[in-house]
């Protein structure tokens, strides 16, 4: 099976294939050092999608109680090895881990500061050639926390499908 079920998952078949390819192209760059990186798995869709092509360090304290679902959803996966979960905030991970990154989804809490938050420290760790992808950029929170990074005009959108705001380090 390609992906999950769109039930155990938020974002659509479309936006998982973008996911992916975004990934796909900051495995294939010239600077392709670093770790990919995800924050806010609930039941696990998007970081299988990602568990594909890599390894996946995903970060999520489960506020909404997906736990169970989240570990059910990636042991029955044939890409599970690839899951390397931190059941955490995302500052919490941070205060205590600094990965380089090569590729990161953003899909935390989407309160104002956590997004300015998640999107500074991931940011400041990508390479080269790294890429960011944030979803819900057409939340306030989420689209304050890219404009307060100074991140709003190398951003690409593509509003008519879908949500997901794209941010590639070679373009900044
Ligand atoms: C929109 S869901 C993620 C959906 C998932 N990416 C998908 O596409 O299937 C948001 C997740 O962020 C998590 N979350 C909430 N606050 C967080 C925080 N401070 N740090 C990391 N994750 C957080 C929630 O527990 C929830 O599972």
């Amino acid at each position: 099976m390609e992906y999950l079920p769109l039930e155990q998952g938020l974002m659509s078949y479309h936006e998982l294939e973008v996911l992916q390819r975004q990934l796909n192209k900051a495995i294939n760059a010239e600077d392709s050092s670093g770790e990919v990186l995800e924050i806010g798995a609930w039941k696990g869709q998007s970081t299988l999608a990602l568990a594909k092509y890599s390894k996946v360090i995903t970060i999520d304290p489960f506020v909404e109680g997906t736990f169970n679902d989240f570990t059910r959803n990636v042991n029955a996966s044939t890409y599970k090895e690839n899951v390397e979960l931190y059941k955490m905030t995302s500052d919490e991970y941070f205060s205590s881990h600094s990965p380089k990154l090569k590729f990161a989804f953003i899909d935390g809490s989407h309160v104002h500061p956590h997004p300015y938050k998640d999107i500074r420290n991931v940011w400041g760790r990508l390479n080269a050639n790294g890429i960011m992808v944030v979803d819900d950029v057409n939340l306030p929170d989420v689209m304050k926390g890219i404009e307060n990074n100074g991140l709003k005009d190398i951003m690409s959108v593509d509003w008519e499908r879908m949500k997901l705001g794209i941010l590639a380090k070679a373009t900044h």
